[in-house]
């Protein structure tokens, strides 16, 4: 990994002493659940919409929302073990004396927060845990011990960039449960310095490429990010009101409302990617696949 000036780490390190949380203390984990609200924005459910989410009364869609925000967080769960995992690798190597080796170890203190605070809420809300497919979760294993550098940051911060775009618009919808409210505002605020701690490794990394290396990190992010998108919604999640997850995950794919969101999801961060050049046009198809991409 290129050495990077000290300037942003040592401004993310500053701003990570002065606001960071503590879920166990800053979460009201016995408050009871609100009957009635929503667990997430109904609008940016997978079904909403579509002639399945029709069959469904009011109290089955909320049901539905309850066990696809759980899958949500379960997937960023399962990616947060992953990048710790890439960050810890990488910090294996590096000076302990510089602010980015610092910095890189408070993120990782972060994300094991996060990942606890992931696996309460899952708890607290009484459903499976999700989590990606096992296919997926056996890919993940191979990716968490091999990736390392630029397409490593980049799929982080695509991981982290489209949660953030959901997550900022779920904390402010009076609509959702305060628990998915607190948890997503508490994330948002955290990623916010492990987004520019990831574009600055790859706005400093990506001028060197050769060619092929730059050609690798294409793929690598463009397929990794096609893993993380398809896994949101897990389909056993259909099965908890009743619905067949293979017709609810084919309706779900092809729902114009859920193809816009996550295009939405996905806008920004695809902007910054096509920017520093990871994004060529033989990945163009397994974005598009991805749904980030419209
Ligand atoms: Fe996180
Ligand atoms: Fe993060």
């Amino acid at each position: 990994m290129t050495v990077t000036a000290d300037a942003v780490p040592t401004r993310l390190l500053k701003s990570s002493a002065k606001q960071s949380y503590d879920p166990d203390v800053d979460v009201d984990w016995d408050a009871p659940l609100v009957d009635g609200l929503w667990f997430m924005q109904p609008e940016r459910l997978s079904l909403y919409g579509t002639p399945l989410w029709e069959t469904l009364d009011e109290q089955q869609r909320i049901e539905l929302s309850r066990h696809e925000v759980a899958s949500i967080a379960g997937v960023g769960l399962w990616f947060e073990l992953i990048l710790m995992q890439m960050m810890i690798r990488e910090v294996y190597d590096a000076d302990p004396r510089v602010a980015r080796t610092h910095y890189a170890l408070t993120e990782v203190g972060d994300e094991c927060r996060h990942s606890v605070m992931f696996g309460q809420l899952i708890d607290r809300l009484g459903v499976p845990a999700y989590g990606p497919t096992p296919y997926v979760h056996r890919l993940g294993r191979g990716f968490k011990t091999l990736a390392s550098g630029v397409s490593a940051y980049a799929s982080i911060l695509v991981a982290e960039e489209i949660l953030d775009r959901w997550q900022r618009e779920l904390m402010r919808d009076e609509r959702v449960q305060p628990l998915s409210r607190m948890v997503s505002r508490i994330h948002v605020l955290e990623e916010a310095r492990h987004m520019s701690f990831a574009r600055e490794q790859i706005q400093a990394a990506v001028p060197g490429l050769s060619r092929r290396a730059l050609g690798w990190h294409r793929t690598v992010t463009a397929n990794t990010s096609f893993m993380v998108a398809r896994s949101l919604v897990n389909p056993q999640v259909y099965a908890a009101v009743g619905l067949d997850p293979r017709e609810a995950r084919r309706q779900a794919l092809a729902n114009p409302h859920y193809q816009q969101t996550m295009a939405w999801m996905g806008e920004r961060v695809l902007g910054f990617l096509d920017e520093q050049g990871l994004i060529g046009r033989a990945q163009r198809g397994t974005w598009r696949r991805s749904l980030l991409m419209p």
